[in-house]
């Protein structure tokens, strides 16, 4: 009688048993529009984006409490609206107040509120949160939405001139944790965006405008029209038009939606962040000011910083920089330069970015108007000259 065979898991050692790899895509529409008064009667445009399902179905408004101390009369906009649209929707609850601000971000509070509300108000996969806000609080309700019944749609509303022409077309939400903005948070596509200018007019001049740095920095990136257009347009910009507004918010936008769309790279799995310039020292600046600067404050500061080291390095003409530093000061920025007081504080954002980022570090500049690229060191020394000149050119304009 021969000796047993030894099982086979033995026998084959570390063979792989089995070693399949699939490959699927999903595909999304990213939907974005520009309207006015989105609520009023006779406007159909929310209704017409309202996701393809049996009706009516559950909808869940959530709004910025500073966009509803600025517009008491606005929870009861959404109201009729969700009343005259009685054949396609059902309120899900009475529209949700989420804390205005960095504060809708810091801690799990607007968070939980939010996925609560989707709990008992019964919001299913099939359903629909409408959020109404800065960039914050679109930011911490995406983010709840995003998760809660892993994914239900959201159809965001900006409500500030830098949602509206930058962070609320993205598609990314966040929250900020243990002690890192943004720390947590997902990829995920809104079902629609809508922005609504005529909400812009109840904004404090510093929010009015903070998307008009972001505009210049896609500008920077991709576009030097729109930097000449934004030029042509201070006066009317800093006497709050809202068609000039308008304009330039449309282009900034849309140069984000096509960066988003056919820039390759949605979920930025890539190394290259290009519409991340002037970010590093941005990011850093907000939490040095313990978010009281506002985000558009703070990139102008750090596109400034930036511009000035691409100068230094020998990468950028000199004209480009001053000629933006310019443009920045006359759309009302660069005046607040305390967080810039102490430079070794604000170097430890290049250390922060790179590990929000992972791998080696990336930072994006520019070679020339519209032509963007990266260097993967900073010369800490020549980053302390820049951020020294930006305060110095800063406060001789006083
Ligand atoms: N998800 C992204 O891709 C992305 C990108 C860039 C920035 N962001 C985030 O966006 C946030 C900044 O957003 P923000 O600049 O829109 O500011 P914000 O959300 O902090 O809002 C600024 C202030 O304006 C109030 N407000 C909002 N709309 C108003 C209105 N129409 N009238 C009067 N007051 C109004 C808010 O209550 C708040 O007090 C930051 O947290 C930043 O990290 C996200
Ligand atoms: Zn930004």
């Amino acid at each position: 009688m021969g000796s047993t065979p030894p099982p086979p898991e033995i026998l084959d050692g570390d063979v792989t048993r089995l070693d399949v790899d699939g490959t699927f895509s999903v595909s999304w529409t990213h939907r974005l529009r520009f309207s006015r008064n989105v609520l009023a009667p006779g406007n159909q445009l929310l209704a017409s984006l309202l996701p393809e399902e049996p009706r009516p179905i559950r909808v869940l408004p959530v709004l910025d409490s500073g966009l509803v101390d600025a517009r008491p009369g606005l929870p009861e906009d959404v109201t009729d609206w969700l009343d005259r649209n009685a054949d396609k929707v059902i309120p899900a609850a009475p529209p949700l107040i989420l804390p205005g601000g960095e504060d809708a971000k810091n801690g799990w509070d607007a968070y939980e509120m939010t996925a609560r509300a989707i709990a008992e108000g019964h919001v299913c996969r099939r359903s629909l949160v409408l959020i109404f806000g800065g960039g914050a609080v679109l930011d911490a309700a995406s983010f709840a939405s995003a998760t809660a019944h892993r994914g239900v749609r959201a159809i965001r509303l900006p409500s500030t001139t830098l949602s509206q022409g930058d962070s609320g077309v993205g598609v990314k939400n966040a929250i900020n944790a243990f002690g890192s903005k943004n720390f947590l948070g997902t990829f995920a596509p809104p079902h629609a965006v809508v922005n609504d200018t005529s909400l812009l007019d109840s904004l404090d001049d510093r929010h009015w405008r903070s998307g008009l740095s972001e505009a210049v920095k896609v500008a920077l990136l991709k576009d030097p029209d729109l930097l000449d257009k934004i030029e042509q347009d201070t006066v009317p910009l800093m006497e709050r038009d809202l068609d000039s507004m308008e304009r330039i918010l449309i282009e900034s936008a849309r140069l984000h939606m096509n960066h988003i769309v056919h820039g390759g790279d949605p979920f930025e799995t890539k190394h290259a962040r290009p519409l991340d310039l002037g970010h590093w020292s941005a990011h850093r600046m907000e939490s040095l000011s313990n978010w009281t600067l506002p985000h558009g404050d703070a990139v102008a500061l750090g596109l400034a910083i930036d511009l000035v080291y691409a100068m230094k390095i020998g990468m950028l003409h000199g004209g480009i920089t001053e000629r933006v530093i310019q443009c920045l000061q006359s759309l009302g920025f660069l005046g607040e330069t305390s967080v810039l007081d102490d430079s070794e504080a604000l170097l430890v954002g290049l250390e922060e970015f790179r590990e929000h980022l992972g791998g080696r570090l990336a930072i994006p500049l520019i070679s020339d108007i519209g032509v963007a690229g990266e260097v993967d060191e900073i010369d800490q020394k020549t980053m302390k000259e820049s951020i020294d000149a930006v305060r110095k050119a800063a406060n001789q304009s006083d």
